[in-house]
């Protein structure tokens, strides 16, 4: 099989449309990379190339030597994946000392996979070892309100994840785990993936001050979706606080306990703190 019929390409380049048309992928804003699973990586062996140049990751993942992923490139934009997939996107695997990869397909005229490989791979690390190999997916965009209040709300989980629970009633059921926060660091290396992968074994979204954003999830519609959601939290609170400095109402500690019954979510106590 092509890899390019295979439906986990089709939905990363469905993905990577969805986030272009959202103004999340400005330039070659944001990457994406999916752990194909054995018997997807079987159905498209006849297009992996036993030669590819061998890379290393900037970072050590042993537990997840030998796994095959489908990764964005560097410096590759999203909004050219869907008419060049095989230039602006590649099929990497993890060596057996988990400190290189090998290109096994993709970009086609040259190029490397994202640059934030490494927190791609620590975080696919984690989310392999906390959810028994369930999620699959990991996720960065540079989503416009989210990054807006990074600038103006101190930057902690609980704050973030309390003001972004008020924003919107599915939130809280969204992501009840909440949301982590990372100071300002520079990209793209071990240690922003060090920060990043720590706060993924507690929570699904990482917000990158000044940035962007991660989010994970089992499939690519779970982790386009959180980010969606996310953002949109983040888009009625910066219109909320461009209109008044205080809100007039919200959704009180009691009303989250109330939905975290309804829905059947743990809301951890820490985010719910009176003001
Ligand atoms: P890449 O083009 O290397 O994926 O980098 C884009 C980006 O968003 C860096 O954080
Ligand atoms: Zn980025």
């Amino acid at each position: 099989m092509k890899v390019l019929d295979a439906d986990f390409a089709k939905g990363f380049i469905h993905l990577c449309e969805s986030g272009f048309k959202r103004g999340w992928h400005e330039r070659n804003g944001g990457n994406l990379s999916y752990r194909i699973k054995p018997d997807e990586v079987e159905r498209i062996s006849e297009e992996l190339n036993e030669k590819g140049p061998f890379l290393p990751i900037g970072t050590k993942v042993q537990e997840l030597a030998g796994e095959y992923f489908m990764v964005t490139g560097s410096g590759k934009y999203f909004g050219n994946v869907p008419l060049e997939p095989e230039n602006n996107i590649a099929i990497i695997q993890i060596d057996q000392s988990g400190e290189n990869c090998q290109i096994k397909w993709g970009l086609c005229n040259g190029g490397v996979p994202t640059s934030e490989l490494p927190s791609h791979l620590m975080n696919h690390n984690v989310k392999k070892r906390v959810t028994d190999g369930s999620y699959r997916v990991i996720y960065h965009c540079h989503a416009t309100n989210i990054i807006a209040l990074t600038f103006v709300l101190p930057l902690k989980d609980e704050i973030f994840t309390r003001e972004l629970w008020e924003a919107a009633t599915e939130c809280p059921v969204v992501f009840p785990s909440g949301v982590g926060v990372v100071k300002w660091m520079i990209p793209g290396g071990r240690e922003i993936a060090l920060e990043t992968s720590k706060r993924m074994e507690e929570y699904d979204v990482v917000i990158w001050a000044h940035h962007g954003l991660f989010c994970s999830g089992e499939d690519f519609d779970q982790a386009f979706g959180l980010a969606d959601t996310v953002e949109k939290a983040a888009e009625i609170l910066v219109k909320t606080l461009s209109m008044v400095s205080q809100k007039r109402q919200t959704i009180q500690p009691e009303g989250f306990r109330q939905l975290a019954r309804a829905f059947q979510v743990d809301l951890p106590e820490k985010f719910l703190y009176e003001k």
